[in-house]
């Protein structure tokens, strides 16, 4: 339920504009009220008074309606929200945002407000995929906004692919987990997850089995209980979960950099099976074979990222998680990772190629503290995630 809550709607110029009214009415049955802004160029797609009908609100269309300054001037209007959301966000807003131009309403309330903003993507494929949006896209990600979507489907244009708005009972659920009351709430948690891919020449790469998955599933439910995460990706195969924020990366050295970059953070869970070598010095160009036979790569060690967060003089988590993949003794192993690298607790689990584990739907984890081992019983990655979610969110409770 969004009892009470006050959403600012701000409708981009886009054929997807239609599915707004539909999240104005869902909004509303939960409780929200919803104060409407339209872009011009959405005016051109709904009309202000069928906006308006269905928010029982007033519409706000123009940042010079000097009746609106006399009423709420801009800045108050884009503070009385509990939330900011932006369906659709067309590829031109988009662009706005990321650049900060504030040359219209809706622009400058993005720029005034001091609140959360969920940003509902919808565009062609080809306009999605355009190295320009995805630039702005990374920009936004990285100043805090929430993304809802966008989905893969067919387009109003004839196309397919990803770009389309995602459906309003999904935009739903973000906007549930962005206001959620959770215990987490405001608490700011870095996951790592996914593989890391370490260039042995433009196109050869040292890479893992890992899926992202169990990492995806800790960064929801972390997100689910209310937590502010920063979710530090490898290139996985499970696509990211929304209502976090997704640093994409590709190297452990990148992923270290992104993680430092993070902080400061309650607490920091590092999911990723991170490659523990890349060559010493990646060729810039095609390895090619040739009469002295075989290539003789050398390696290089990469850095441990969860070490170096757990052994950081300042600006250590005050929780720091570790997982460690282990073929055998796997307890006695984890308990020696727990103290060698540092961190305070260590989820292990059995990655022998028979237990399906790595790449599979389910985990079978021991949790090790310096209280000990406890084993939790096979069930799916996402149970994993929501029992270790919970058991952080009794942990920073205390904190
Ligand atoms: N990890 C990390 N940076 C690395 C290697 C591992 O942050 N360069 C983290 C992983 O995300 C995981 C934990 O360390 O949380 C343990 O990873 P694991 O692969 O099990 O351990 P290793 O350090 O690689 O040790 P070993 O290969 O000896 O088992």
């Amino acid at each position: 339920m969004l009892n009470g809550k006050r959403i600012l709607l701000i409708v981009g110029g886009g054929i997807a504009a239609f599915k707004s009214l539909d999240l104005i009415r869902r909004l509303r049955e939960q409780g929200a009220s919803v104060t409407p802004v339209l872009t011009r160029a959405a005016q051109e797609f709904v009309t202000p008074l069928s906006v308006s009908a269905l928010a029982a609100e007033k519409v706000y269309l123009d940042l010079f309606d000097l009746t609106d300054e006399a009423e709420m001037g801009h800045i108050e209007l884009s503070r009385a929200a509990d939330l900011v959301v932006v369906a659709p966000a067309t590829a031109d807003l988009m662009a706005k945002m990321a650049n900060g131009h504030a040359d219209d309403l809706a622009s400058t309330l993005l720029m005034a407000t001091d609140k959360r903003v969920l940003v509902a993507p919808a565009m062609n494929v080809r306009m999605w995929e355009h190295p320009a949006t995805k630039r702005n896209t990374a920009t936004l990600v990285k100043d805090g906004l929430l993304f809802a979507g966008p989905v893969e489907g067919s387009m109003a244009c004839g196309e397919f692919g990803p770009g389309r708005m995602s459906e309003p009972h999904e935009i739903m659920e973000d906007i549930e987990r962005a206001l959620s009351n959770g215990p987490l709430k405001g608490r700011h948690i870095v996951v790592t997850s996914g593989p890391t891919h370490e260039p042995i020449d433009p196109v050869r790469y040292i890479a893992n089995r890992s899926s992202g998955a169990q990492g995806s599933a800790i960064a929801r439910a972390l997100a689910a209980l209310g937590a502010d995460v920063t979710f530090v990706t490898g290139p996985a195969t499970v696509a990211p979960p929304d209502g976090v924020r997704v640093i994409p990366v590709e190297t452990a050295a990148e992923m270290l950099d992104a993680v430092k970059g993070a902080l400061p953070a309650k607490a920091a869970v590092f999911a990723a099976a991170v490659a523990d070598w890349r060559m010493e010095t990646a060729s810039d160009s095609k390895i090619k074979k040739d009469a002295n036979g075989a290539p003789k790569l050398k390696f290089a060690e990469n850095p441990d990222i969860l070490a170096t967060v757990a052994h950081l003089k300042s600006g250590r988590p005050g929780l720091v998680v570790g997982f460690a993949a282990e073929t055998d003794d796997v307890v006695a192993n984890a308990s020696a990772k727990l103290a060698r690298k540092g961190c305070d607790w260590i989820v292990a689990n059995d990655v022998r190629p028979e237990t399906g584990i790595m790449g599979g739907s389910e985990n079978a984890v021991t949790l090790v503290t310096a209280d000990g081992a406890e084993d939790w019983p096979r069930m799916s990655k996402d149970q994993v995630a929501a029992k270790l979610a919970d058991r952080i969110a009794a942990t920073l409770s205390g904190q």
